[in-house]
């Protein structure tokens, strides 16, 4: 496989736009996984299913034709997840205030995790990433030398996502992504741990591009 650098952490830490400058910066693809969870609580919800039944979503999901196309936007390259051939809005269908209430509750579920997993590592096989999500350091690339955990205080990250104008309740969602038993969202040992509390997107950027190029 490719170069893998992952950047995992808690809600609104700053990993989107971190981890697309640092793919811009190195012309790695950016890979974001929670994209991945939300596109396929979207089809889901869109379909009808409640998401607290476990079984019929595992069932209606083992249905689905699940995609990736690698498309060049701006300067810089980026993984899109393709649905039954439905390209699902960034804003209007992934991160609206149903998808952020129920994508903790369908990501707890190890089936959906383990279907995700291939899907995810064969990307490597295409292209260099930068990955973003909650268990790409510990789970899904554990081989990586290349490891960050972006966190934040809860305050200054519910802040930030009031700012974009979302309807979000983080502390529930870390909760969720804390406490399940498959994959909990950790920094892993051997990740570079950074808080962004007081630092910029460039200071952020800076950190872990000198890391990587020590
Ligand atoms: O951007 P934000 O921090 O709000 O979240 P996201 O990265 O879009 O991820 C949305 C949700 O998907 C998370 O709260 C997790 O429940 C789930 N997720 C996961 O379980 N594993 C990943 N690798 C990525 C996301």
């Amino acid at each position: 496989p490719y170069p893998v650098i992952t950047i995992d952490g808690t809600t609104a830490s700053g990993k989107s736009t971190v981890a697309q400058e640092i793919a811009k910066a190195l012309g790695f693809t950016y890979f974001n996984t929670g994209a991945l969870y939300r596109a396929v609580t979207w089809r889901i919800l869109s379909l009808g299913y409640d998401v607290h039944d476990e079984e019929k979503v595992v069932e209606a999901c083992s249905r689905l034709k699940l995609r990736c196309a690698i498309q060049k936007i701006d300067s810089f390259y980026k993984a899109t997840v393709i649905l039954d051939e439905r390209v699902p809005d960034e804003k209007t269908d992934l991160r609206s205030a149903e998808v952020n209430a129920a994508v903790s509750i369908v990501a707890s579920y190890a089936r959906i995790r383990e279907w995700l997993l291939p899907f995810q590592r064969e990307l490597a096989y295409q292209t260099p990433l930068v990955v973003e999500g909650r268990d790409m350091g510990s789970v899904v690339f554990p081989e990586s030398p290349y490891k960050f955990f972006l966190d934040a205080q809860l305050e200054e990250r519910e802040k930030r996502r009031e700012k974009q104008g979302e309807k979000d309740d983080v502390e529930k969602r870390d909760r969720l992504d804390q406490s399940r038993s498959s994959a909990p969202l950790l920094c892993p040992a051997d990740a570079v741990r950074l808080d962004t509390t007081k630092l910029s997107i460039e200071k952020v950027v800076d950190k872990i591009l000198d890391v990587l190029w020590k």
